[in-house]
């Protein structure tokens, strides 16, 4: 179907991740630099009306089949159940998740909930205060407990949590999982790309998955099971017989590119056809300048049609994108 998001490769783009902010409640290491980032005038972002349209273009002309909500943190926009509701209303039946750091869960995970957010995904590295407080430079770990529990009591399922593997919390992997399991989260380690603020990532010094499965496996029993879906980037492990799983991002040494089905929208309204592509399109202009749907529909497709097959990151002159994951979103 020549209307879908189609790439020079063949895939279709049917996963929407749009950022909300490149404000962020953390200063994770890996993602954003201490001081934070550029703050965007208010009427550089999309406003509610200006995403749910997207939204719809989306899933109405382009087979947009899921959206997610992403940042910097979606939490610290003050009109984000505004966004959910209005989102979800143009495009009722598709799901409608939230990848978040928890800060803020607590007080509107049911207003969340109420306006069309079908899940969420926390991020969460570690359950060891001091090394939280290290990692993401705040000491806020509690407040991301009382999230977790308020998304798990508000139904918002099935719950993910997501770590970031890191030399520092890497021995802490074991009771991270045991403490997702007391709590029927499905856990997933990332592998860290190269889109930290600060340039500190090293191919040679990241954690891999492989050394990860070899941490994990001191304490519990692994069965490998595969992906949930072809285009899923987690590869997952039945724990100790399950019904509980661990997941395994593994986007740098087992890269899933050639079945990546994502397009992006930044906070100021562009779209970015891959985390590692620094060219964005931009949509906002045309929205705000009375174009009709369709055309914005067709640039948007022009835009992943030069989508690049993969990161590159173990290409020979690889270089790393402009912006760090917080500025793109996650
Ligand atoms: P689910 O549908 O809940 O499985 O969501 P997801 O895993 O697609 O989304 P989430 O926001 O939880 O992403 C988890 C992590 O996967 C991100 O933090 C990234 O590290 C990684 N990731 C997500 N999308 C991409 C992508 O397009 N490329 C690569 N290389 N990694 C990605
Ligand atoms: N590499 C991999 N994942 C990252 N995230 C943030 N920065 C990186 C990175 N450099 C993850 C967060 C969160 C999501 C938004 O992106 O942990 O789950
Ligand atoms: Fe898709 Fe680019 Fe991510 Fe690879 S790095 S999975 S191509 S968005």
């Amino acid at each position: 179907d020549t209307s879908e998001l189609v790439d020079r490769f063949g895939r279709i783009a049917r996963d929407l991740r749009i950022s909300l902010t490149t404000a962020c409640s953390l200063r994770c290491v890996y993602c954003m630099p201490a001081e934070g980032l550029p703050v965007v005038p208010r009427n550089e972002l999309l406003s509610p009306v200006e995403i749910a349209r997207l939204v719809g273009i989306a899933v109405h002309r382009l087979g947009v089949h899921e959206v997610r909500f992403t940042g910097g943190e979606p939490l610290t926009r003050p009109d984000l159940v505004e966004i959910v509701r209005r989102s979800s209303e143009v495009a009722p039946g598709i799901p409608l998740a939230m990848t978040t750091n928890g800060i803020g869960l607590d007080r509107h995970a049911v207003a969340l909930r109420d306006a069309g957010l079908t899940r969420v995904n926390v991020s969460l590295d570690t359950v060891d205060r001091h090394r939280f407080a290290e990692l993401t430079r705040r000491d806020r770990l509690p407040a991301v407990l009382r999230g977790v529990d308020a998304a798990v009591a508000a139904g918002l399922a099935p719950l993910k949590v997501n770590a970031v593997l890191m030399r520092a919390t890497l021995d802490d992997a074991p009771d991270l999982l045991a403490w997702a399991v007391d709590r029927g989260a499905r856990l997933r380690f990332i592998e860290e790309m190269p889109l930290d603020a600060d340039a500190a990532w090293a191919r040679d010094a990241m954690v891999s998955a492989s050394e990860l499965l070899g941490v994990l496996s001191t304490r519990f029993r692994l069965e490998p099971i595969g992906r949930d879906d072809p285009a899923a980037p987690a590869e997952e492990w039945l724990v100790d017989g399950g019904p509980a799983t661990v997941g395994i991002i593994a986007s740098v040494t087992r890269t899933f590119c050639g079945a990546c089905d994502r397009t992006r929208l930044t906070a100021e309204g562009r779209v970015r056809s891959c985390l590692f592509g620094d060219d964005e399109t931009d949509l906002r202009a045309l929205l705000r300048g009375g174009a009709d749907d369709e055309q914005i529909a067709d640039l948007w497709r022009g835009a992943m049609w030069m989508k690049k097959a993969g990161h590159g990151i173990d290409d020979p002159g690889f270089l790393r994108p402009v912006r760090s994951m917080g500025g793109i979103g996650g």
